[in-house]
């Protein structure tokens, strides 16, 4: 966090927007040259705000290893996010964060690790992603597994031959139904988990998942049938949320805050709670 967010942790600083990158009908991708680099954790989310109408969290999708740019991939669903997919080259935002934990990365030497996105879920693992493959030499091996509505829908398409040029890493994508044209897999992600035991040694794994909630529900209930337990899997719980930094209340589940005990949590923690999914 910069000395000014420090004092007053709704403290803003004001971002110009360098690119915006189309990525698919539905999603676009917001750059940011930062004057006041924000160095953050993979899955950490900031709150982005468009002046004059409001501000919503996001997760950065862009490296941590480059705090002075950062880019945050947006699903267009209401009116933050339907203005943001307006603005262009030039204009100007707010950013405030880094809020909540990000991934637990120190865990994964030496392990396995698997990757699960579904629609725009594969934005905040992206960050995770490009950790990953900065440190592929303290890694057994990562498998991502992507999945999208319709072959449109398939999110840094542009990606997934650098992905999955490195030694260690394995990319399937999957889209939910047919499509003239498509020879790739077809049926809902956890259909891409069904070969996992095979993929990965599922002791020495841990699992990170992002997407719709019913989406980390089925996702949760494969890697659990696969022999993962609760403590190996890591869910992103990017629920609602307002003040970002545990004071309003919005987004509990038992007695965590998910701003601020999460977004990302270990399944073990919460899997007993009513409200989990
Ligand atoms: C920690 C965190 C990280 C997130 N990261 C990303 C990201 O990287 N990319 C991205 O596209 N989105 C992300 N989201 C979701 C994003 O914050 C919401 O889509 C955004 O707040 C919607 O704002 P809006 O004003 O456009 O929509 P609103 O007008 O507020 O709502 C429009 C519709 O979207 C629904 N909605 C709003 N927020 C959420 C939510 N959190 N989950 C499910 N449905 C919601 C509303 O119920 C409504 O139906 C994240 C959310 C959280 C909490
Ligand atoms: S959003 Fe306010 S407590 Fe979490």
């Amino acid at each position: 966090m910069t000395q000014a967010a420090e004092a007053n942790p709704y403290a803003p600083q004001v971002a110009r927007l360098s690119r915006v990158i189309d990525e698919t009908p539905t999603i676009k991708t917001f750059c940011f040259d930062l004057e006041q680099p924000m160095e953050f954790r993979a899955g950490q989310f900031v709150q982005l705000g468009v002046p004059g109408l409001g501000e919503a969290p996001f997760t950065p999708s862009s490296s941590p290893l480059e705090p002075g740019h950062l880019e945050v991939t947006v699903l267009r669903t209401g009116g933050v996010t339907e203005r943001l997919h307006r603005m262009g080259e030039g204009d100007v935002c707010t950013l405030r964060g880094p809020y909540g934990k990000g991934y637990p990365v120190e865990k994964l030497e030496g392990k396995d690790v698997v990757v699960v996105g579904g629609g725009v879920g594969l934005a905040p693992l992206r960050a995770l992603i490009h950790v990953l493959l900065s440190m592929t030499d303290r890694l057994n091996k990562v498998v991502i597994k992507n999945g999208a509505r319709e072959s449109a829908e398939l999110l840094f398409r542009r990606q997934y031959d650098e992905w999955a040029a490195h030694d260690k890493v394995s990319f399937e994508m999957t889209i939910d139904a047919p499509e003239p044209g498509w020879a790739g897999h077809v049926g809902v992600v956890t259909t891409v988990l069904e070969d996992l035991p095979n993929e990965v040694n599922v002791p020495n794994s841990y699992a990170f998942s992002c997407g719709p909630e019913i989406m980390l529900r089925f996702v949760t209930f494969a890697l659990l049938e696969k022999g993962f337990q609760p403590e190996q899997i890591y869910l992103s719980m990017n629920r609602r949320m307002s003040c970002g930094i545990g004071k309003c209340g919005r987004c509990n589940i038992g007695p965590y805050y998910l701003c601020k005990d999460g977004p990302d949590m270990c399944y073990a923690q919460i899997k007993d709670y009513p409200n989990v999914f």
